[in-house]
């Protein structure tokens, strides 16, 4: 088979490093893909955007299957676009995406499914937004209603704060359309946790859970990020909760978008908050998530392609998904400066050093390779993912290996998976 991942991320590295582990396949090519991804497939020019050459792409190249790592292509309609073709594509269509690229269509949703969430009042007009603070008790979180890089989400602890954060979304448009609806909702306590599953229109089989780290910073300071880090298990994650999640949240949502005539082929990954009144939902997200894919796929001992195939083809119920009962965690590197300004173009050293140990894997972000050097290019530039029995050895071993990393103004945090390790 003929492969073509879409994305240039640590998570298409780690779809790419796994899909190439599979007997179907002969050749992977990833679009435009990262320095990681060229080491084991041939990377192709074309941005994850642009739709109109992707497809042209699959079809001259005769692609067997095409798998989409980001939400922006999924939200722009690219598994309709493939589809019209009779190109085989892994992903939701653009209808069933809007549970990720509109928060206000998912809230709607878990309304009238009563699926746990925050609670939340919907604004497309920015002065009754303005004049909801007057009396709304704070702190309060806003949203964007569509897709901002994940940089829709702010927490106001008080009005000012609130008000200037409806003046940028709705009157600025510093999201562009996606800032035009706003979510206003409660702030919710507890710890989160990310849920896998693949979802095959009826039925859906969970992976494994898994936990990220979105601060920049150690303690879960500073801005939020596209994540720092991850881990799974997921050591707030029991088989009580999962039970409960799958009754008053997979369920409930599967019929919900049944009842809107959407079918959801694809990856789904509901993200958690686990508070004291048990979980709640925090948003959809329609693709696999990044950093947590990173850590997830090198515990799945099943085959990739065979899953993302039945999914595909409405049997993803005929498969169990196999796990590796180890632990990983995974440690971002990024940028100095990241998420807010940073320089890219340093050079990267000890990336094979760090890849020979035991248990250990680097997956590739934002790098590129220029004559025969690996430079950083972009925000999170790496992803070090390690394998142990325990989440603490696994610990062990993910930092030991990003010890041996070095670039300028290289950052990550120390305490990714600790409360784990240590609870
Ligand atoms: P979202 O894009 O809705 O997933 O939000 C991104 C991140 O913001 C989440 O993963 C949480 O860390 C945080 N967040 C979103 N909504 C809430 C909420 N209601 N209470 C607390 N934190 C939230
Ligand atoms: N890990 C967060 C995300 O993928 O959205």
């Amino acid at each position: 088979m003929k492969l073509l991942v879409i994305g240039s991320g640590g998570r298409e590295h780690a779809l790419t490093w796994k899909l190439n582990q599979s007997n179907a396949v002969d050749h992977i090519f990833c679009a435009p893909g990262n320095a990681g991804t060229g080491m084991i497939s041939e990377n192709i020019p074309i941005p994850a955007t642009d739709l109109p050459q992707l497809r042209k792409f699959a079809k001259e190249n005769k692609v067997d299957l095409t798998v989409v790592g980001p939400d922006d292509p999924l939200a722009m309609g690219i598994v309709d676009l493939f589809g019209a073709d009779k190109l085989r594509i892994f992903g939701p269509t653009k209808s069933a995406a809007r549970l990720e690229s509109s928060k206000i269509f998912a809230k709607e949703l878990m309304r009238a499914q009563k699926i746990p969430t925050a609670e939340a009042r919907t604004f497309s007009d920015s002065d009754e937004a303005l004049s909801y603070c007057e009396e709304v008790k704070f702190p309060v979180v806003i949203k964007a209603d569509g897709l901002a890089l994940g940089k829709g989400v702010i927490i106001a602890s008080d009005k000012v704060e609130a008000t200037a954060t409806i003046k940028a979304m709705m009157t600025e448009a510093r999201f562009g359309d996606a800032g035009k609806r706003i979510v206003i909702e409660e702030l919710l306590h507890g710890t989160e946790c990310s849920l896998h599953a693949l979802v095959d229109g009826k039925n859906y089989r969970l992976f494994e859970s898994a936990r990220d780290h979105k601060r920049a910073f150690d303690g879960d300071n500073g801005p939020n990020t596209g994540g720092m880090g991850a881990f799974s298990p997921a050591n707030n994650w029991t088989a009580e909760m999962q039970a409960g999640f799958e009754a008053k949240i997979m369920q409930p949502l599967l019929d919900g978008l049944e009842k809107e005539n959407v079918i959801y082929r694809g990856l789904l990954y509901p993200g958690l908050m686990m508070t004291a009144c048990g979980p709640r939902v925090l948003e959809f997200n329609c693709r696999f998530g990044d950093p947590e894919t990173q850590a997830l796929l090198p515990r799945m001992k099943s085959d990739l392609v065979t899953l993302l195939e039945a999914t595909i083809d409405g049997k993803i119920g005929a498969h169990a998904i196999e796990w590796d009962q180890c632990a990983s965690v995974t440690v971002v590197l990024a940028s100095g400066g990241y998420p807010g300004k940073y320089e890219t173009g340093k050079k990267i050293s000890g990336l094979a050093e760090a890849g020979k140990l035991d248990g250990v894997q680097v997956f590739h972000a934002g790098t590129k390779t220029v004559d025969g050097e690996v430079l950083t290019a972009g925000g999170r530039v790496l992803a070090v993912t390690a394998l142990g029995q325990t989440i603490k050895m696994a610990r062990e071993r993910a930092y030991q290996a990003v010890s041996r990393v070095h670039f300028e103004g290289c950052h990550y945090r120390r305490d990714i998976a600790l409360s784990a390790a240590n609870g």
